[in-house]
């Protein structure tokens, strides 16, 4: 049995006050019975850290650089997020492959770094609406994973995945429980044929997940939880997302 894992994605949001009302509103809202990280802006995370510690939250970033250390000016590396207490870092977002350019290959090198500094990698997958209505989402989705499949190797086991429509990311517009459910199906046979450990492996769902629809999205067979952006900036909600993958 699969413990579900619900993680909130702030994106470029947050200010020390809004960050403390945040944390407070989510922190009173627990005890939860899943497993739930926020993933914060890179300056917020000492006093994510400090906020969280001592509680089963857990926290992560929202990207991290595929080098260890050196000349790469604005890049954070996996150590550094380690030094923080990480326990996550999302890598491949879709506005990182769309605004930053990232391929497949550096996604999966980024995977790697983290990995190997005990951080664990949430990589995401997703199709734009044109790739879907082209009848390229299983194609599309199935590179994404296989360039992280090739470079982690026997490791790939340890990561979560999470399958993002970046056509429902932002607007509103979910997939329906069955689509979702459908990729994450493709996604969890992909893996089962690397890995014996696929079977326990999580696959969270992202784009538009609110309190309303999380509890249909998680019942699926193959939808350990969620990644969750726009309603993760409001305790109330995001405490609801979670109480429905309970
Ligand atoms: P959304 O974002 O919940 O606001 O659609 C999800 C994500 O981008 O991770």
């Amino acid at each position: 049995m699969r413990r579900k894992l619900v993680v909130g994605n702030w994106k470029m949001h947050g200010s020390h006050p809004a960050n403390a009302e945040l944390l407070a509103g989510i922190l009173g809202a627990r005890p939860f019975n899943t497993d739930v990280a926020v993933c914060v802006p890179f300056p917020y995370l000492s006093e994510t850290a400090v906020t969280l510690a001592g509680s089963e939250l857990r926290w992560g970033a929202q990207d991290v650089s595929a080098h260890e250390q050196g000349a790469y000016t604005g890049e954070v590396s996996a150590a550094m997020l380690a030094e923080f207490g990480c326990r996550y870092a999302i890598v491949g977002h879709s506005e990182r492959r769309a605004y930053h350019a990232e391929s497949d290959q550096l996604v999966a090198d980024k995977a790697k770094a983290a990995l190997a500094r005990g951080v664990t990698p949430i990589v995401c997958v997703g199709e734009t609406l044109q790739q879907r209505e082209a009848g390229e989402t299983e194609a599309v989705v199935k590179r994404q994973l296989s360039a992280v499949i090739h470079t982690l190797t026997h490791c790939i086991g340890e990561i979560v995945v999470a399958y993002e429509p970046v056509w429902a990311i932002g607007t509103g517009r979910t997939a329906s429980p069955e689509q979702a459910q459908q990729v994450h199906a493709l996604l969890r046979a992909q893996l089962l044929a690397a890995t014996p450990h696929a079977a326990d492996m999580r696959l969270l769902y992202g784009g538009s997940v609110k309190p309303d629809n999380a509890a249909t999205l998680f019942a699926q067979a193959d939808i350990d939880g969620g990644l969750i952006g726009g309603a993760a900036l409001k305790a109330a909600d995001f405490a609801a997302i979670c109480r429905a993958a309970e």
